[in-house]
Formats: structure tokens, C-alpha cells, sequence
């Protein structure tokens, strides 16, 4: 069997660069703005989601798996092609260029966000050891304080509003370079479909920040021990 060349290990990595992208790291955010968006329906249908999760079988292998290797490798990857790729202003005109500026911005703001986030939610949950039932309780005080202030509220607004800019832009990047949408008009519908997805990601991660923000309630453990 020939060895890959080194030009198709390259090609390979920007592939996978792109999938991951989507799958997992994609699905998962959209079904972590959804879930947290049920905090706007009551504070009970939010504890029993993270009841849920914080109570499957192999969490934190789970979670390794799927979401911080994923993540990991994405942000190295993305870090690489921002500081490897040749300018391309003359390949595309204005909002496209512009377009694809803000998404290796947006992927930056995205990383230090997620160091912020990760560092306030999921790291002091395992110090603190607050596993199954615990967990929810413990985070639902840290998310109550983070939108009492001004600062919080403005740290999840650039999250939420980076964050789902870069993966519905990063959609359509994905479906024109793997060949699912074709052709001018193709693309053009495309980039209107993902654009509605974006905003309807951003309304539901708005509206989440501002529930928290203007009823702020505390739960106790669905089940103590
Ligand atoms: C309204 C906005 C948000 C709220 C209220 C929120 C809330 C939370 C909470 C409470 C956790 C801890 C879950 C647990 O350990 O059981 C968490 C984890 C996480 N969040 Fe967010 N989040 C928000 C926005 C975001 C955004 C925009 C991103 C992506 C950039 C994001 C990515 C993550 C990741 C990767 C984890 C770790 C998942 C895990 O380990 O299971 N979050 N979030």
C-alpha cells in the first residue's frame, strides 16, 4: 500500500476540520441552545434536562468523546488555517470575503468564550464533585449570578450571537465545498436558509439570557440523597 502523500494528509486534516464543524460540534450546539432555552418555559423543564444529562451512564466519557476532542481538534485545526491560508480577496467579492473575515473572527471570540464558559460551569462542577442531582442546583446559582450583572449579560450576548454566526455561516462554507449546493441560485437559497437557522439559534439564546436575568429563581435537588 503507498504511504498518503503529505498533500493529501492536508487535505484530509482540512476535511475533517470541516465535518467536525457540523458533526459533532455543530449538533451539539444546537441542541445545547435548545435545551437551554427551556429555562424561558420554567425553571423545572431546565433542571430536569441537566437532571438528565448529568445523570447518564459515562458522562465524562461521553462528553470527552463528542464534545472536547471534537472541539479541541476544530480549534487547533481552525487556528491553523487562519494562520496558513492565502488572502483571498480576489477570489470572491465583498460579502463573501467580508463574510468569511468574520468567520475565522467569530471562531477566535468562540474559543475564548468557550475557555470562559467551560471554565465557570463544567470545571467547578467536577471540583466541587456536584455529580447527578447535585449538579443542577449548583449550576442553576452560578447561571442566576452570571446574568445578575452586565458583564455576564454581555459575555454570553458576544458567546451566543459568535457562536451561531460561526456555525450558520460555517454550514454553508460546508455544503458549497462538499458539493451540496451548486451553482449560483443553489447558493444563494442556501445562504438565506442558514441565515434564518442563525437568528432563530440567536433569538432562543437571547431569550434564555434575558429569562435568567429577569427571574432568577433557585432549585433545590429533584432528588437528595
Ligand atoms: C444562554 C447561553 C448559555 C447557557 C445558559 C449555557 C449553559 C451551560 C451550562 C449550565 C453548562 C454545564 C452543563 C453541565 O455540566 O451539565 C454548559 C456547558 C457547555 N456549554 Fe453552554 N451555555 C450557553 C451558551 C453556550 C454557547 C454559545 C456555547 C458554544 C459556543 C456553549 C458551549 C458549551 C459547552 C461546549 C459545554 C460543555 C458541555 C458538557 O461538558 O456537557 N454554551 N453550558
Amino acid at each position: 500500500m503507498v504511504a498518503p502523500s503529505k498533500d493529501e494528509i492536508h487535505h484530509l486534516l482540512l476535511k475533517l476540520h470541516s465535518l467536525t464543524g457540523i458533526v459533532p460540534i455543530g449538533v451539539f450546539l444546537v441542541i445545547h441552545i435548545c435545551v437551554n432555552s427551556l429555562r424561558t418555559v420554567g425553571a423545572w423543564p431546565y433542571q430536569l434536562s441537566i437532571d438528565a444529562i448529568n445523570n447518564l451512564p459515562f458522562l465524562l466519557v461521553i462528553e470527552i468523546t463528542f464534545i472536547y476532542i471534537p472541539l479541541l481538534f476544530h480549534s487547533v485545526m481552525g487556528f491553523y488555517v487562519v494562520n496558513h491560508a492565502k488572502t483571498n480577496v480576489h477570489r470572491y467579492r465583498y460579502p463573501r470575503n467580508a463574510l468569511y473575515t468574520m468567520q475565522r473572527l467569530s471562531g477566535a471570540v468562540v474559543f475564548v468564550f468557550l475557555v470562559y464558559h467551560l471554565g465557570t460551569t463544567v470545571a467547578p462542577k467536577l471540583w466541587e464533585g456536584k455529580h447527578h442531582f447535585e449538579a443542577a442546583p449548583f449550576l442553576i446559582d452560578i447561571m442566576n449570578g452570571e446574568f445578575k450583572t452586565w458583564q455576564g449579560i454581555l459575555i454570553y450576548t458576544i458567546g451566543v450571537v459568535s457562536a451561531t454566526f460561526h456555525f450558520s455561516n460555517g454550514l454553508w462554507g460546508f455544503c458549497v465545498s462538499w458539493g451540496i449546493l451548486i451553482g449560483p441560485k443553489a447558493q444563494r437559497n442556501g445562504a438565506i436558509v442558514f441565515a434564518m437557522v442563525g437568528l432563530a439559534l440567536t433569538f432562543l439564546g437571547l431569550a434564555t439570557i434575558a429569562e435568567f436575568n429577569m427571574n432568577p429563581v433557585p432549585v433545590d435537588a429533584t432528588v437528595s440523597r
